[in-house]
């Protein structure tokens, strides 16, 4: 800090100005860096300090000796001088790191902020979903961490049963001392939802049911260990296979073109019987052979079947535990058929991407394309 006050030049306006506006000047930069108590004390005192205060050798250098036709003009801008001093120390105390005295400049391009838009893979849920509600059915969700019971042995896979070697998962710690049927895990598929719908709803039963599962997968260009699918599920009297399949039908046309044709291959899963492998004709070469088709004409889309009376069976367990009577799921009444679907192979189908690991890398040169 300079202590010494300079010589005036002269007493007109100008010569004034330019010597209030140095010691201004000083003032202000002085003001930016008074980040502590201390440093605010040293500016009072190097300011207005009786004795060698800034403002006492101004008034002794500039105003003393001046004459009087000069005492005004000088007058009114040494208060302003004073006034701009006291501001500071008035103003409340700004520490160094949350406000830098900082220069704007204008010319810089302003902060875009873009609309969000839903991620692909959410969209491709939302499209599945309202196909299936115009045909009238409405919307579950369930726990990602799910209960064996729920996950496996209510859908017909028993303990130590082979088809649960394709679903292994990751299993919450610590639960070696409670019953199998209790013990947690991330659930392998959203087919849970189906019997938690059922043990708290009679048919009939329409619902589907979107949700992110878990599978001990290792991760590559068309599988990924955490994934989303789609649960159907219709519940009511005299509900056959040609209702499955015309549903099915249906829903393929209206998401990848009314072209598509279907056709169900025998497959096997415990909770469905008889299950099916429901496969589109190939959406790239209309069915005459491709890469994407491994020059089969078709692909291979989801899986399906009739619901297995050994489902209605542990569901009307379930409910009997609440209603002894319950016969609600008693399956020579009624008949149902099931369907689960992976999103991200939809998703990949219908916006020809390649690497599914793109879905999940949060790059916005890879998401802006959907926007
Ligand atoms: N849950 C099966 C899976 O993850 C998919 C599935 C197949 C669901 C047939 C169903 C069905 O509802 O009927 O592999």
């Amino acid at each position: 800090m300079t202590d010494t006050i300079p010589q005036l030049t002269g007493y007109d306006e100008p010569a004034l100005d330019a010597a209030f506006a140095t010691l201004s000047q000083e003032a202000t930069q002085q003001a930016a860096s008074l980040a502590t108590e201390e440093a605010r004390e040293n500016f009072r005192l190097h300011w207005l300090g009786r004795k060698q205060g800034r403002l006492k050798l101004v008034s002794d250098a500039w105003l003393k000796s001046a004459p009087i036709e000069a005492r005004k003009p000088l007058g009114m801008r040494f208060n302003l001088l004073k006034q701009q001093i006291e501001q500071v120390l008035e103003a409340p105390a700004v520490s160094l790191t949350s406000a830098h005295v900082q220069g704007i400049d204008i010319s810089l391009p302003g902060t875009n902020r873009q609309p969000g838009i839903a991620h692909p893979l959410l969209n491709t849920m939302h499209e599945v979903v309202r196909v299936f509600h115009h045909l009238g059915y409405s919307t579950n969700l369930g726990p990602q961490v799910e209960s064996d019971f729920y996950n496996f042995e209510a859908l017909n896979f028993p303990p130590n049963h082979p088809a649960r070697d394709t679903q292994d998962t990751l299993q919450i710690a610590g639960q070696q001392s409670r019953p199998s049927r209790d013990r947690l895990l991330m659930r392998t598929h959203t087919s849970p939802v189906q019997i938690r719908t059922m043990i708290a709803q009679e048919p009939p039963i329409r619902i589907v049911i979107p949700g992110k599962v878990h599978r001990n997968d290792a991760a590559d260009a068309t599988h990924s260990p955490i994934f989303h699918q789609i649960e159907g599920l219709c519940v009511d009297t005299n509900i056959t296979f040609s209702d499955l399949k015309g549903t099915l039908d249906h829903a393929m046309k209206a998401l990848f073109g009314s072209a598509v044709k279907t056709r169900f291959f025998p497959s096997f899963f415990p909770f469905t019987e008889p299950s099916a492998d429901v496969q589109i004709s190939c959406i790239f070469c209309g069915g005459a052979g491709c890469r994407k088709c491994k020059h089969s004409g078709w692909i291979e889309l989801l899986g399906c079947g009739m619901v297995d009376p050994a489902v209605f069976a542990a569901v009307t367990a379930e409910r009997r535990k609440i209603n002894p009577d319950d016969d609600a799921y008693n399956p020579e009444k009624i008949t149902g058929f099931a369907f689960g679907m992976g999103v991200e192979r939809i998703a990949m189908m219908l916006h020809g991407v390649s690497d599914i690991g793109q879905f999940y890398s949060g790059d916005m040169r890879f998401l802006e394309q959907f926007a």
